[in-house]
């Protein structure tokens, strides 16, 4: 499957509810053939209304962060498990999630990322763990069929709380220090 095919699909996708209510499908942005994937959980209603992940103020919080990093565009793709804004911004269903993460495993598949980074506790359960505490989690490094996966806070918690900002910081610099070494 290439790129617009998936894209194709997941514009007409109604397995699951969530279909019914969006503005637009959300599939991702950044480099298609970046060494870092980044998930998050799903849209909100600017993402909604854009069709494109991290654009509210979590996003730019998350770019900021990133740049002051050393992160460019050229190193991430940004992504969310699921591609359709759950209602009221809750968070997304376990039933949503099975129907949607086909999509994810097959961005994965086309992006061939070698790192992949989940940003809060509904990326970290789908992707590295269905018990994981982000707050256990984080900062830690999986290594997965030659792909290293890791956690840190989603960004929309450091708008809530401003002190994990630190910490969010530490870990995406601990993301950029092991993309220099694989590189
Ligand atoms: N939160 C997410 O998890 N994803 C987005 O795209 C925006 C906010």
């Amino acid at each position: 499957m290439d790129w617009d095919e998936l894209i194709k699909i997941i514009s007409n996708c109604t397995k699951c509810p969530l279909a019914q209510g969006r503005t637009n499908v959300v599939v991702g942005r950044g480099n298609r053939n970046a060494p870092v994937l980044f998930v998050g959980e799903g849209p909100g209603a600017n993402e909604d209304a854009q069709g494109l992940p991290f654009v509210g103020q979590a996003g730019r919080l998350l770019d900021l962060a990133l740049q002051s990093t050393g992160f460019t565009k050229e190193d991430y793709y940004i992504a969310n498990v699921v591609k359709c804004r759950p209602p009221e911004n809750r968070n997304p269903l376990p039933e949503e999630c099975a129907a949607c993460l086909p999509y994810l495993r097959a961005q994965f598949k086309l992006i061939k990322p070698k790192i992949i980074v989940c940003l809060g506790s509904v990326a970290s359960t789908n992707m590295i763990d269905k018990e994981a505490k982000i707050t256990a989690i984080r900062g830690k490094w999986i290594e997965r069929g030659g792909v290293l996966f890791t956690a840190t806070y989603h960004p929309a918690a450091l708008l809530r709380d401003p002190s994990k900002k630190i910490v969010m910081w530490r870990d995406l610099k601990s993301v950029w220090d092991k993309l220099k070494t694989i590189r």
